[in-house]
């Protein structure tokens, strides 16, 4: 699938997007150049085969790194329109909730609500200023599905982070500003690869086995596959299109029906 693309459609938009050289967010940065975006990202590491965009090297679970983006992202681009904030990810340990400590639950928020929470606060101003913008937050299913085992606090800093959104919303809305949240289910990135790989290595099967073994561990999938990055990018540069003109406000599920209750 090669979804539709108007090369003109973002001509002349400055576009940030949080944690873009892999997974969703590299596939998110793509999808926006394609459309004619100027586009800047962030990660720890800047990948050697990134090209055409703007990069900070930086860690964005400090307030540090969150002003020094905002920062580079200004200066190089001059003003933000779509704010993307795909930064996030499950870093507790396995266990349930009695093995999460202090700095475990800490860690998830720095991760998962924190920098989209501060860059909102340095860069919404400008949107506002100018009586239009985009933000869109990445947050999960989980935040209706959680893991209890695994990923107790990262559901619950995504939770927070779609809240948060809704509020946002509603305050930024009549200024001209639309928020809306994308979640996504099982996103089939290189590091979701890489994991079926080692499973199938550790377990003796194939990678198909493997696959299956984790869809189950979800309940099911009845698309019966994970989401390639191409699929969320769509969705995240439709939202932020003016194609999505009257969408604000919103949660957009892309779990290929992984919830099971309307
Ligand atoms: N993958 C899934 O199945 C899935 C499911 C539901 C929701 N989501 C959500 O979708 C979003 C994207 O997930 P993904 O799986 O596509 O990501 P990913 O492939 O794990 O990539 C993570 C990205 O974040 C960057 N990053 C990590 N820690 C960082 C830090 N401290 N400061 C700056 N950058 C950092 C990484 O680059 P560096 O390592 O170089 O910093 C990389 O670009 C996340 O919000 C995630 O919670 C994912």
């Amino acid at each position: 699938m090669r979804p539709h693309s108007d090369p003109a459609e973002f001509e002349g938009q400055r576009v940030l997007v949080t944690a873009g050289s892999k997974g969703a967010g590299r596939a998110t940065v793509q999808r926006f150049l394609e459309a004619g975006a100027r586009v800047m990202t962030a990660a720890r590491r800047r990948p050697e085969d990134l090209a055409g965009v703007e990069f900070l090297e930086a860690d964005l679970t400090s307030a540090d790194g969150t002003r020094a983006l905002a920062d580079a992202a200004m200066e190089r681009l001059g003003r933000i329109d779509a704010l993307v904030h795909v930064l996030g990810g499950s870093t507790g340990p396995g266990g349930g909730f009695a093995v999460l400590t202090e700095d475990h639950w800490r860690a998830e928020l720095d991760l998962n609500l924190m920098p989209a929470v501060r860059l909102d606060r340095l860069l919404l101003p400008q949107m506002i200023d100018r009586g239009s913008g985009v933000v869109i937050h990445v947050a999960s299913i989980q935040r209706r599905l959680p893991l209890p085992d695994s990923t107790t606090a990262y559901a619950a800093a995504k939770a927070a982070l779609t809240t948060y959104s809704k509020a946002l919303s509603k305050e930024v809305g009549p200024k001209g500003v639309r928020v809306n949240v994308v979640s996504p289910g099982w996103i089939y990135t290189e590091a979701a690869d890489a994991l079926v790989q080692r499973l199938a290595a550790s377990s003796g099967g194939t990678p198909e086995t493997a696959r299956q073994a984790i869809l189950e561990a979800l309940g099911g999938i009845p698309l019966g596959r994970p989401a390639r990055p191409e699929e969320v990018a769509e969705l995240i540069v439709f939202l932020a299109s003016g194609r999505a003109s009257a969408i604000h406000g919103g949660e957009y599920v892309i779990d290929g029906g992984t919830i099971p209750t309307v």
